[in-house]
């Protein structure tokens, strides 16, 4: 039996099956507890973790993808490291995109996503997901059983920001495909460049919009990567091709691996608690409450980081500058302080939107509202169209004795695979 005040939670594949004993234990020592392999102060209360998010004044964002990998490239001096952080910024994992910025330059950055998320935009994509919601589930429809994340989630929440950006029709097939969600979109493998980098798919992206861009800023087509090619920053100054680029392609490694995940672990509770299916079906109104309580009790973003530029506390705590803070949603999520029987998932919990699966404060998930969509659409539409929606014995194991794989990461959670069957409704 692991130790759990002492395990090493980035390295430990258990922990990533199964991590929230580790969480309550952490909890229940300190909301906010240095673990002892790294030590990365863990914070695993729900108002901690809000405090956190909210401290942007003495905490930095920008080691929050990594955490503590790789180790800081400089060795932190005294009680404010600020402009150590910003002489070492560009050494630091994807230093180019806004999730790891700080202001001014953040607030530069995130202004231009205001172009692109528009609620004339959400809407007019809203109405574009109904229909592919049919297009991808009729690819397997048929067959009255599908692997859920391989053949509907993930091509369907590439295809949903494809749509967002505008990305030409004709080109949308060989986003999928690059973005490793095409296992049956049917392109050959030698159709596609030999640049199409399933190896970097940023690189791809990068790629692929500095040409749109670019073409777009010559010739305007009205079309919606125009207006973006367009873009001004709030001062009226004109961004460089890249500075628009970046904001546009991170929403596809910001908004894929999230949806898909969000999506399965929905599923999942519906299949394993088929009284939702019909209360759901009869009442379309708890499709929206049944997606909160599923980012809640199942958040796909586990932990985010952020390092202490600033000595300051977090909770009763005192952090000092130079401390990577490991900012934990999930544990928050499931803190019975704010949440009762956190364990449990409850349709009926009064609560269940105050989590905060996508975060809080300036770096609070731009996507959350298209996430939102793509639930309430996806659960919808399994309604409308199937019954009786079961897991597959023959993939995950007889009802008594499940198997259930998550991905072996510290960051997400996510199962590997969701294998279902289904009744076609006539
Ligand atoms: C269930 C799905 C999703 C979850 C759980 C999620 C979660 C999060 C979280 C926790 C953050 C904050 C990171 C931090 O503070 O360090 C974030 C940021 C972000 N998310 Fe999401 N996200 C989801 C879907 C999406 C989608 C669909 C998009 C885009 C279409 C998106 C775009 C972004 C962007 C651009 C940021 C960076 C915001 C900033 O730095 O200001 N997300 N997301």
């Amino acid at each position: 039996m692991t130790d759990l005040a002492s395990a090493d939670y980035f390295s430990d594949g258990d922990l990533a099956q199964s991590p929230f004993d580790y969480f309550d234990h952490l909890r229940s020592r300190n909301p906010v507890f240095r673990e002892p392999n790294y030590g990365v102060m863990v914070v695993t209360g729900y108002p901690e973790v809000v405090e956190g998010f909210k401290n942007s004044e003495a905490l930095s964002a920008v080691n929050a993808i990594g955490g503590p990998f790789p180790p800081l490239p400089f060795e932190p001096e005294g009680d404010d490291i600020t402009d150590q952080i910003a002489a070492h910024r560009h050494l630091f994992p994807i230093s180019e995109h806004m999730v790891v910025m700080d202001p001014p330059d953040h607030t530069r950055a995130r202004s231009l996503l205001g172009r692109l998320l528009t609620p004339k935009r959400l809407k007019e994509n809203e109405e574009y997901l109904w229909s592919l919601a049919d297009q991808v589930l009729d690819e397997f429809f048929d067959d009255e059983h599908c692997e859920f994340l391989g053949q509907y989630a993930k091509p369907f929440a590439t295809l949903a920001i494809t749509d967002l950006l505008g990305v030409p029709e004709e080109d949308r097939e060989e986003f999928r495909f690059a973005l490793g969600a095409a296992e049956r979109s049917g392109i050959p493998v030698g159709a596609l460049d030999h640049r199409t980098v399933a190896v970097n798919p940023l690189e791809y992206l990068d790629d692929r919009f500095s040409g749109y861009l670019a073409e777009r800023r010559r010739e305007p087509r009205g079309d919606i990567l125009s207006g973006l090619a367009a873009a001004t920053y709030p001062d009226g100054t004109t961004p460089e091709l890249l500075e628009l680029v970046r904001p546009a392609t991170f929403l596809f490694a910001a908004g894929q691996e999230t949806v898909t995940k969000l999506l399965s672990s929905a599923l999942r509770v519906l299949c394993e608690r088929p009284e939702y299916q019909k209360i759901l079906r009869e009442d379309r109104s708890l499709v929206k409450p049944f997606m909160e309580e599923s980012l809640r009790f199942d958040s796909p973003t586990k932990v985010d980081f952020r390092l202490v530029k600033k000595n300051t506390t977090i909770g009763d705590v005192e952090v000092r500058a130079g401390t990577v803070v490991m900012l934990s949603l999930a544990a928050a999520n499931r803190d019975p302080r704010k949440f009762e029987n956190p364990n449990e998932f409850r349709l009926d919990r009064k609560n269940a939107h105050d989590h905060i699966a996508f975060g809080r404060g300036l770096h609070t998930c731009a996507g959350a509202p298209l996430a939102r969509i793509e639930g309430h659409v996806t659960l919808n539409k399994l309604l409308d169209r199937m019954s009786d929606i079961r897991i597959s014995d023959s993939a995950h194991g007889p009802e008594d004795d499940r198997k259930f794989l998550y991905e072996p990461t510290f960051l997400l959670r996510g199962l590997v695979e969701l294998n279902i069957e289904y009744t076609r409704n006539p």
